[in-house]
């Protein structure tokens, strides 16, 4: 069994970074530069973004991972620059598909500038990271990134496609996430190494961890789609979206067939009514598929920990361990 070690997020975040505050510090100033432009729209709204940062996990993953495996070097920074920056292509990106209008507690950019701006805006920031790698020549990180970009639109698209026929068990679920989500934190995890050392057993094995990681953060993400807390992002979006995650299909697969026939009808032709919404989020409450995804999530994390304590102890493991536990225990 599992425990919630209700964590507070703030000062939680705080010591998890210790070990790298001067690193992150420096990428602040970088990752700001490397989004400027001299076309006055996209620098407001790369502005825009700067200024309601996310919770960058992800440079997090990547400096922690560098430093695992042998120290951070000037790659572990345009690592953590370029994952980063593409993380932020695929959320302005995302909202458009989701439309979804809220991002970060704040208008997305979608909401503020339009689909078509939104979409060219994280085209732009997509290409200034690949060319960020390649003005250094940097190939492997760009292999590795890439990637990562290709699963991502995969997992989006194969999404949409089960959406559109509700026809989602667990291993299409799981196939989803891994692609739209896991591949790049593993990407994050994967780069920090690679950055710093050339042993392909220490490289491999940052990539398993960061994928374990990836789909233990998007199972908590899907998560709070169904819960109460305040997350700074729309609530009910993925039933809104016709997504199947984990608690509903676990849900699905628990009740009858009447049941089951009147929840899907709901989703298939009233989803974009809220007390649709609502009444499917009370059947999957009802149903313990919350606690049903909970267990899956710390399964993940159990088998992320077996890979990271085949690494030496220290301060740097420790609070890569912590960040594994803030992922899963976050509550934005
Ligand atoms: C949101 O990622 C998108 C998902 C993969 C669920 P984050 O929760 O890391 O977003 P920010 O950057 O902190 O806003
Ligand atoms: C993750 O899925 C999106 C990406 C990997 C870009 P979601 O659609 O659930 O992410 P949020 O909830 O909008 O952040
Ligand atoms: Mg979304
Ligand atoms: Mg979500």
């Amino acid at each position: 069994m599992t425990t919630s070690l209700n964590i507070d997020k703030k000062l939680s975040l705080k010591t998890i970074k210790a070990p790298i505050d001067v690193e992150l510090k420096t990428f602040e100033v970088k990752f700001r530069e490397s989004m400027q432009s001299k076309v006055a729209l996209l620098d407001r709204i790369t502005r825009y973004i700067v200024k309601r940062k996310g919770k960058q996990v992800r440079p997090m993953f990547v400096f922690l991972s560098a430093k695992l495996c042998g120290g951070t070097t000037d790659a572990t920074y345009d690592a953590a620059s370029l994952v980063e920056l593409l993380h932020t292509a695929t959320l302005v990106h995302d909202d458009v598909v989701d439309d979804s209008l809220e991002r970060r507690g704040f208008f997305s950019i979608n909401a503020l500038w339009k689909n078509k701006i939104a979409v060219l805006a994280g085209d732009y920031l997509l290409s200034q990271g690949l060319l960020l790698a390649l003005d250094k020549d940097r190939f492997r990180l760009l292999k590795i990134v890439s990637t990562a970009v290709r699963e991502m639109s995969e997992g989006e698209l194969l999404q949409i496609e089960k959406a559109r026929r509700l026809d989602i068990d667990e291993a299409v679920y799981y196939e989803i996430i891994r692609k739209k989500t896991a591949s790049l934190i593993a990407a994050a995890c994967c780069a920090g190494a690679a950055s710093t050392t050339d042993n392909e057993v220490y490289i491999e094995a940052m990539r398993d961890f960061g994928e374990k990681i990836g789909i233990a953060f998007q199972i908590r993400d899907d998560l709070f789609d169904l819960g109460d807390d305040e997350i700074g992002k729309p609530k009910g979006i993925d039933i809104k979206e016709k997504k199947m995650t984990l608690p509903l299909i676990y849900a699905l697969n628990q009740s009858d067939k009447k049941v089951r026939r009147k929840i899907i009808n709901l989703i298939k032709n009233k989803s974009t009514e809220p007390d649709s919404v609502a009444e499917v989020i009370e059947f999957v409450r009802n149903s313990g598929g919350i606690p049903y995804a909970k267990e899956a999530m710390y399964r993940y994390r159990k088998e992320a920990f077996e890979i990271l304590h085949t690494f030496p102890d220290g301060a740097v493991r420790d609070s890569l361990e912590q960040l594994v536990t803030f992922v899963t225990e976050r509550t934005k």
